[in-house]
């Protein structure tokens, strides 16, 4: 899956950190900045970033290496006050930018002090059509938030995590959605397990079979008890998705829905890169490769992200295979994974996203793949919860409603519960798909 010699390279960077912070007199973030060679500064309109004036100001020289992707969320607001920040934050923050994000866009914007870190949605960067009221930023954004809980502890720190967005509508402004507090913990040497679960993570879209999957077993209890009480979680062998043809039906025509909505399928090639320059430059993104496509697909789709003009023709022939391709693909799973919000709010949402990145994590430690099915639990949740757009064709509006009736069925959940998120997973039976791109962290770094 992931290169060993990445993970291994990325582990002993995250214990250098930690080890020079520890050389540099222990574990005390609160007291023992340690410079990184670029400044972090608060959020410019947190009501933060305005009480911390009497805090070190990092020399001028140094704020001009921040990358220049780093876009400040308020161009308006007061200057940034820079600050430096401990060697494992910065560790801790190195292994969070591997969690996945919608089309590989990593939208998430890092206000980092001493021993705080704020977190927020580059609105710009997480645009897109199956994006609404930023229910997939939100599920990226937990998931990010997870993976920082999860390794800091294996650093010697713990994270305590703030919800700051309560409304939808503060979603939009330009503030941090989450905080994120350190403390320290004591190192235990040996504990690595989530850092190496998240270094090696990945999406995979090949096919997969059924081999290890046996639910009734111990260990795959956490993916039907959910600790989180605003989240449930459901799960289908993959012999039950089977024979629940209602469900493989509707999986199907919501894959397709991509491709027969020219705006969907626009935002989806701005993130395709056919080229190894182009992944190389832009650094995120997803490498055709890593979407398991045959070369003449991949050329097909090329051509028609510089020729949309041929979509309308090709967009039938494209449907047919996106069809056949999800039926086989779910068809052949270990399992499908259902995760629904017990009520409609964007801390619901978030919490999904925790939840699910802890469950990704889990079944590749037991060995398996997963690939998330975003359009068929994300748009039933935008229908449900009255986010979906005006753009959204009514035939699609009827399929995601009456999709709400068959994964309630197919995943007997109460009612009051609605799907957000659903994957499939399972022993990949292909070729591991290649490793996908991240960008450096000061780029996600809010300063200039
Ligand atoms: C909100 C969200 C929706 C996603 N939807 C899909 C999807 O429908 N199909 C898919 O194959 N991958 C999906 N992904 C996975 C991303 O494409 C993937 O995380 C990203 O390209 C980075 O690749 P990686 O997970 O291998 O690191 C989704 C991820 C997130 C966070």
């Amino acid at each position: 899956m992931f290169s060993s010699r990445r993970k291994t390279l990325l582990l002993q960077r995250a214990r250098t950190l930690v080890e020079a912070q520890a050389s540099c007199g222990g574990v005390d973030t609160a007291s023992t900045p340690i410079s990184l060679g670029f400044p972090l500064s608060p959020f410019p309109d947190s009501p933060r970033a305005s009480n911390d004036k009497g805090m070190d100001r990092v020399v001028k020289s140094s704020i001009s290496k921040i990358n220049p992707q780093a876009l400040p969320l308020n161009n308006q607001s007061a200057d940034p006050l820079p600050l430096e920040v401990s060697g494992q934050i910065k560790a801790i923050l190195e292994l969070a930018i591997r969690s996945p994000s919608g089309d590989n866009c990593q939208p998430w914007r890092f206000s980092v002090t001493k021993s705080s870190l704020e977190i927020g949605i580059d609105h710009a960067l997480a645009q897109h059509t199956f994006n609404n009221r930023h229910h997939a930023s939100l599920i990226s954004l937990g998931m990010l938030v997870e993976s920082i809980a999860l390794v800091s502890p294996e650093l010697g720190l713990y994270a305590q995590v703030q919800w700051l967005a309560a409304e939808f509508i503060n979603l939009d402004r330009k503030s941090p959605w989450v905080r994120i507090t350190f403390a320290n913990a004591s190192l235990a040497a040996n504990q690595s397990a989530w850092i190496t679960a998240i270094q090696s993570r990945s999406t995979q879209r090949g096919e997969f079979s059924a081999t290890g999957v046996v639910l009734s077993h111990p260990k795959f209890n956490f993916m039907k008890q959910c600790d989180s009480p605003l989240v449930s979680a459901s799960v289908l062998s993959g012999e039950q998705a089977r024979s629940t043809a209602t469900l493989i039906e509707f999986i199907c025509k919501s894959e397709q829905y991509v491709f027969s909505n020219p705006s969907a399928l626009r935002d989806l090639f701005h993130w395709v890169r056919f080229s190894k320059h182009e992944t190389q430059t832009s650094q995120d993104g997803m490498p055709w490769r890593s979407l398991g496509l045959r070369r003449t697909e991949a050329l097909l789709f090329k051509a028609l992200k510089r020729f949309p003009v041929l979509q309308n023709v090709f967009s039938p022939m494209v449907k047919i295979v996106i069809a056949s391709q999800t039926r086989r693909k779910v068809g052949r799973a270990g399992g499908i994974a259902l995760l629904s919000v017990k009520t409609a709010t964007p801390e619901a949402v978030f919490e999904a996203g925790r939840v699910a990145m802890r469950q990704w994590l889990q079944l590749e430690q037991l060995g398996l793949a997963v690939q998330p099915i975003s359009a068929a639990s994300i748009c039933v949740f935008d229908v449900a919860s009255g986010a979906a757009p005006a753009s959204m064709p009514a035939a699609y509006k009827t399929l995601y409603r009456n999709g709400l009736g068959t994964l309630m069925d197919a995943f007997c959940l109460n009612a009051g519960e609605t799907p957000i998120w659903m994957y499939r997973f399972g022993q990949l039976a292909t070729k591991p798909t290649q490793e996908t791109p991240r960008r450096t962290l000061a780029s996600f770094l809010i300063g200039r």
